[in-house]
């Protein structure tokens, strides 16, 4: 063939492309080396995205494509679940459910839109209670087409390992007592990987910071020293009204956006204390420094709304319910598994200690079908005597309360022993859904079920 210089041109234009270009950004678990204790200490052998605790900050504008390549250099089969995002269901991550597991040397292209600002993240959806406890998990930021005034905007992702003496990870990843009690809760503390962050902030600066719980169990109890402010958003969602901050609960999975003035003095420090059995600890600090100069500030305005669909109305809505049993002191007559009844004991040999609505793990028929667009409430009843965090996969939804108030958009409720909880959604997204507590060893042994929509 003979192309004419035009010829050529006129080609470059229409397939300007080349295949390689369009090739996604990998991200890859393996095993690698982190200093969690301090630069001194010994390092500890985790898993991480790329090698690193957090894994890498992957950010984009609201309703921009997210495409990786999952390339696993684990040792085990992994996935990558994208929690919180309203994504579509191919993507979900969840192994077994919505794709099979990735092998080792294997991958997998996630390849979705990210139609809400806010923050999100990722973790893998396949042993997770192991993965996670290894340091599996990233920041996933979608900024909104307009930010907050903000001078700094900090995400903060806050985990509990259980660490040995050598600062080894412990591992028992399935002790029967764990899964029977809070599940698996660590004796070390970090922030970003680091168990003393500092920073430095200007006095009288503005700081969103986007907290998120990446513990296995730990429910953390959190207050700010030296900084004032406002929640903006929970799991994502921006708030209608921003409320005054306080002393506040950030269960597993669940996040929290912050807006915080810096009110502590040049020379000062500000702080970010998590209450523990024995007293409060700086998990965050921040070394204050000249005075920032500007106005003098009012309070943020609301984030802009998420185009999600609202909860819908409590009268309108068909009603499930889910019983949730077992755990210690909670006494588990027995449950289905695997299609048969089993005693509690046979339960406990097989790992399962908790059931919803009598039926111990996963099962091959969801939980409900419901109908594409239905108006759903989950009527969720904890019989047993330790909270949950219960999480909906592909939805956000609201409380409702005894009056019939509704409670912000959230992907993860906490639950306390015993409380009854309703919530509501729309079931928008069309897929196959989980519902489980994001306690993982709660879900491992058997506090986990399935929703099908459309
Ligand atoms: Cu954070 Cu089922 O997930
Ligand atoms: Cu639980």
């Amino acid at each position: 063939m003979n192309l004419t210089r035009r010829h050529a041109l006129a080609l470059i234009a229409v397939a300007p492309l080349p295949t390689r270009a369009e090739e996604a950004p990998t991200l890859t678990p393996k095993p690698a080396r982190a200093r969690l204790i301090g630069p001194e200490a010994p390092s500890t052998v985790v898993w991480g995205y790329d090698g690193t605790v957090p894994g890498p900050e992957i950010r984009l504008r609201q309703g921009r494509r997210v495409r990786r390549r999952l390339v696993n250099a684990l040792p085990q089969p992994t996935s990558v679940h994208w929690h919180g995002i309203r994504i579509d269901n191919a993507m979900d991550g969840v192994a077994g459910l919505t794709q099979p597991a990735v092998g080792p040397g294997e991958d997998f292209l996630y390849d979705f839109v990210a139609p809400d600002a806010g923050t999100w993240w990722y973790h893998p959806h396949n042993r997770t209670f192991e993965q996670m406890a290894r340091g599996l998990y990233g920041p996933l930021i979608v900024d909104e087409a307009e930010p907050p005034d903000v001078d700094e905007d900090v995400t903060l992702m806050i985990d509990d390992w259980r660490l040995d003496a050598e600062a080894r990870i412990d591992g028992g990843f399935e002790r029967i007592f764990d899964l029977a009690h809070g599940g698996r809760i660590g004796n070390w503390i970090t922030v970003n990987g680091e168990g003393a962050w500092v920073r430095k902030a200007a006095a009288r600066a503005r700081i969103r910071l986007r907290l998120i719980n990446a513990a296995n169990a730990r429910i953390f109890d959190l207050e700010t020293r030296g900084l004032t402010g406002w929640i903006v958003a929970l799991d994502g969602m921006p708030l209608a009204a921003p409320t005054p901050l306080e002393r506040f609960a950030l269960a597993p999975a669940q996040r929290a956006d912050l807006i915080v003035d810096v009110e502590a003095e040049p020379g000062g420090e500000a702080l970010l204390i998590s209450h523990e059995r024995d007293g409060g600890y700086a998990i965050a600090a921040w070394e204050i420094g000249a005075e920032r100069r500007r106005a003098a500030l009012a309070p943020p305005a609301p984030l802009p709304p998420n185009p999600v669909p609202d909860a819908g109305s409590l009268a309108e809505a068909r009603v499930l319910s889910l019983t949730m049993e077992g755990g210690a002191m909670g006494g588990l007559p027995g449950a289905v598994l695997d299609g048969e009844m089993q005693s509690p004991r046979e339960l406990a040999a097989a790992g399962m200690v908790w059931a919803f609505n009598g039926q111990a793990g996963m099962t091959t028929a969801p939980m409900a079908e419901v109908a594409l667009g239905e108006s759903i409430a989950i009527r969720m009843e904890n019989r047993t005597a330790w909270p949950h965090a219960m999480h909906l996969h592909g939805h956000h939804f609201r409380k409702i309360g005894p009056d019939g108030s509704a409670g912000p958009l959230r992907d993860t409720l906490l639950m306390a022993p015993r409380e009854t909880a309703t919530i509501l959604f729309i079931a928008d997204n069309p897929g196959d859904w989980l519902l489980h507590c994001h306690m993982l060893e709660h879900a491992a042994s058997g506090m986990m079920t399935w929703l099908k929509v459309g």
